[in-house]
């Protein structure tokens, strides 16, 4: 089969075509016909070798699919041809791939299967980060930066869905225009304009109460000063390349919170919290309340320019791998 290799930790055009076995399902676990496999900046920072705990190469990347059971292992209970939408823990660009039966999801209903591979990452870390970390009530103001990205653009949604005001920031006028058309309130164009003294202007001086933070470096410390007395930020990411440091004299003044987050440690230690977004979300996806929005698809050994396209912040919503 056809799969796609980081040989070695470098820049986008590392990754290469190779011929790979069809893996086998091992006992609890599925193959999965690959349709589509979902392309995360998490998968950017593992082939730059920037990840916390990442793969080693040679490896084959990728940690979500969405696709058709293809065979099973012993003792699951799926059936061949179910469409189903799963988090793998590594190589998913490729043809096929295996997955733990016990964290198949079922795709929302209405969904096309290629456009459920955008599902699982981004929108359980934004619904994650919005509620169950951040505690996002209505009526509450929002700051989420990198509004028109992955998690962003989902992010908006669930929050305008949630009865927030929604504040949010990106390098273009053309992706502040997709967000707006998201349900977001109030637009920065953070590249032109200072977003801290923006937000101060949408929010009469207040700050806002919550800040989705996924970029780090300096906008993490700048974003503590667009929070509110008792607001809080979740951190979620570092896309700039590098951790935040948030300022200690800022976060005990303001009373103020830092909360880290990270999907899949979060799901292997406290399932049940992350998972427990699983039906609002599918049930929302499902009425068109919201919607995943897939930016851009490209073939599977595109994966190079995929990746370079999404680090030259080209992208907007989600980007497939189309096998
Ligand atoms: N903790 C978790 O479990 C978890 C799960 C999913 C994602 N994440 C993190 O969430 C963040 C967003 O992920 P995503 O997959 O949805 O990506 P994305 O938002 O679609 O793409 C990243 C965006 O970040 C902005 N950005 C700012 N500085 C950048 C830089 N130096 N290089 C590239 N982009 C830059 C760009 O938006 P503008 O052009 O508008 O600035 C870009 O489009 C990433 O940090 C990712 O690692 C974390």
């Amino acid at each position: 089969m056809r799969a796609i290799e980081v040989p070695a930790y470098g820049d986008a055009d590392v990754l290469t075509t190779t011929e790979r076995p069809v893996p086998e399902p091992d006992e609890g676990e599925v193959r999965l016909e690959v349709r589509a496999a979902g392309i995360n900046f998490a998968d950017i920072m593992q082939r730059r070798g920037h990840y916390h705990g990442g793969p080693e190469p040679p490896y084959v990347p990728g940690m979500e699919v969405a696709g058709v059971v293809d065979a099973v292992g012993d003792g699951v209970n799926r059936e061949p041809g179910e469409a189903v939408v799963s988090l793998v823990e590594a190589a998913g660009y490729a043809e096929y791939t295996v997955a733990d039966a016990r964290g198949l999801l079922e795709i929302p209903e209405g969904m096309g299967v290629e456009e459920a591979a955008g599902f699982p990452v981004q929108w359980l870390t934004a619904h994650n980060c919005l509620h169950e970390w951040g505690g996002l009530e209505a009526g509450e103001t929002v700051l989420i930066h990198a509004a028109a990205g992955g998690v962003g653009s989902a992010a908006v949604q669930l929050a305008d869905e949630a009865g927030a005001t929604v504040v949010g920031t990106a390098s273009t006028e053309a992706k502040l225009e997709v967000a707006r058309d998201l349900g977001m309130d109030h637009g920065i164009r953070y590249t032109e304009v200072d977003f801290v003294d923006r937000v101060e202007d949408v929010t009469d001086g207040e700050g806002v109460e919550l800040v989705l933070d996924g970029i780090g470096g300096e906008t993490t410390d700048r974003s503590l000063q667009a929070l509110s007395s008792f607001g809080r930020m979740v951190s979620y990411g570092a896309a700039s390349g590098e951790p935040g440091r948030p300022n200690t004299a800022d976060l005990l003044f303001g009373n103020k919170r830092v909360i880290g987050y990270h999907l899949g440690r979060a799901i292997a230690e406290e399932p049940m919290r992350v998972m427990g977004a699983v039906p609002e979300l599918s049930g929302l996806l499902a009425d068109g309340t919201v919607a995943v929005q897939v930016g851009h698809t490209f073939d599977l050994e595109a994966a190079a320019e995929a990746h370079a396209f999404i680090e030259d912040r080209k992208s907007s919503g989600k980007v497939l791998l189309v096998p």
